[in-house]
């Protein structure tokens, strides 16, 4: 294997071996689970979320439930876990015992409390027991009391509170992790600015419902016959994390360092949440598909990319796509394209005629002896739907192109 480039990037002056952290979850439950994953590439971890013992908590069982997509394994992931069920006191000796043995690697302690006190007292334990920062948990789609997880996300004077009391406690940086179950992140990442945040983990799961069985209607997980709306979280998510951390990068009051999460899997993916504003990238169902083997793909992809790129620092890339990230008024309609078809290619299975019948602009006739499509360029709206049913994509058979002076196709009335 061709020699990593230098990975590393500083956060509050924090030094990162590579940009790639487990999040917090049942992937970093244990120390001995976060040690393995550090030898394996991970440069950090959002340790599985603190709270009091005051609760015993015990998670439902069944705590997961997959949700595949035709051959595709894990395209989501839903669970109804709580923060973590282990004791207080064995966490933080955790803790100690990942930073004894791994001092270049860092650990972030995600805490949740009920009130200021609480917050304030899980973020000392956690300072104290060699936390290099902390991550403020506002997120947990699953706390139904009022004040606590994403019920604390959702009232953003509480956001402040919270962060408040915790800054006023604590010396080490200072992440707040929001939910995505809110309409714009930017409002309450500007609350907990206010109370003291150094930075903003963006995303805990999204609130869905993945699968409902057909005989007994529970939704799934099936936890003996009760389901919940929960937590979906996976590559399917994806899209939603990017577009909350570049709407966070893209806010001129906020200027805060941000930590992406949600389905990335791929070095393709932690680079797009780089390109997005992110510094750092978390992952959870990633590793609960691939194990931690991920960051080691990640880490060469990364490194090949910048190598490509000729980036010489990771914090290069941070918000590369933000000038090119635009409202959708800003589109230039005067250009306008066609998919272009590479016939010699074509192996004519004809679902570039069906799907622009049934879905598109009916611009594409079919020849039954060549099996061939026919298209009329001047009918093609351009949507590309052709091009992403075709199966020849490696590489694509069907690409856009422009043609200059087209005018836009508007389908013609029936007569
Ligand atoms: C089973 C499970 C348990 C989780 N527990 C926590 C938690 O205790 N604290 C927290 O902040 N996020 C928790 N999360 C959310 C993840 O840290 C992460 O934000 C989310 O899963 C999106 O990332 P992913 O698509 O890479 O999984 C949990 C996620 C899963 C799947």
């Amino acid at each position: 294997m061709a020699k990593l480039k230098d990975l590393s990037i500083e956060m509050f002056g924090v030094k990162f071996p590579t940009p790639v952290l487990l999040s917090s979850s049942p992937v970093s439950n244990t120390a001995e689970m976060i040690g393995r994953a550090f030898d394996s590439g991970f440069g950090g971890v959002a340790y599985k979320t603190l709270g009091f013992d005051k609760i015993k908590i015990i998670h439902p069982s069944p705590r997961m439930a997959k949700y595949n997509y035709g051959n595709k394994k894990l395209v989501g992931l839903q669970n109804v876990e709580q923060i973590t069920d282990r004791p207080l006191k064995d966490n933080l000796q955790d803790i100690k015992y990942l930073k004894k043995h791994w001092p270049k690697h860092v650990v972030i302690a995600s805490v949740m409390g009920f009130s200021e006190y609480e917050w304030s007292e899980l973020a000392k334990m956690a300072e104290g027991a060699g936390s290099d920062m902390l991550e403020l948990n506002f997120s947990c789609p699953h706390m139904t009391v009022e004040g606590s997880g994403m019920k604390v996300g959702q009232a953003f004077d509480l956001v402040e509170k919270f962060t408040a009391a915790v800054r006023k406690s604590v010396k080490i940086p200072i992440l707040a992790k929001m939910t995505p179950n809110i309409t714009d992140m930017t409002e309450p990442a500007l609350y907990a600015k206010r109370g003291g945040a150094d930075g903003i983990t963006a995303i805990n799961t999204v609130r869905g419902i993945t699968a409902i069985g057909l005989d007994d209607y529970v939704p799934e997980p099936n936890v003996f016959g009760k389901g919940a709306v929960s937590g979906f979280s996976g590559p399917a998510v994806k899209p939603i994390g990017l577009r909350f951390i570049s709407e966070m990068a893209q806010c001129s009051e906020l200027k805060l360092p941000l930590v992406g999460c949600g389905g990335a899997e791929t070095w393709i993916d932690a680079v797009e949440y780089l390109l997005c504003g992110a510094s750092l990238v978390q992952i959870t169902t990633g590793v609960i598909h691939y194990g931690h083997r991920i960051a080691e793909d990640i880490c060469e992809g990364l490194s090949d990319f910048m190598t490509e790129k000729k980036y010489k620092n990771v914090k290069d890339i941070v918000g590369k796509a933000l000038p090119h990230i635009h409202p959708t008024d800003a589109f230039n309609l005067s250009r306008q394209g066609v998919a272009e078809y590479d016939l010699d290619r074509c192996i004519g299975c004809g679902q570039c005629y069906i799907v622009c019948q049934d879905a598109g602009g009916q611009c594409i006739e079919w020849d039954d002896e060549k099996r061939r499509p026919i298209q009329d360029e001047e009918r093609c709206l351009s949507c590309m739907i052709c091009s992403f049913i075709c199966p020849i994509d490696t590489p694509p058979m069907i690409t856009f192109k422009e043609i200059k002076n087209k005018k836009p196709v508007i389908p013609p009335v029936s007569k």
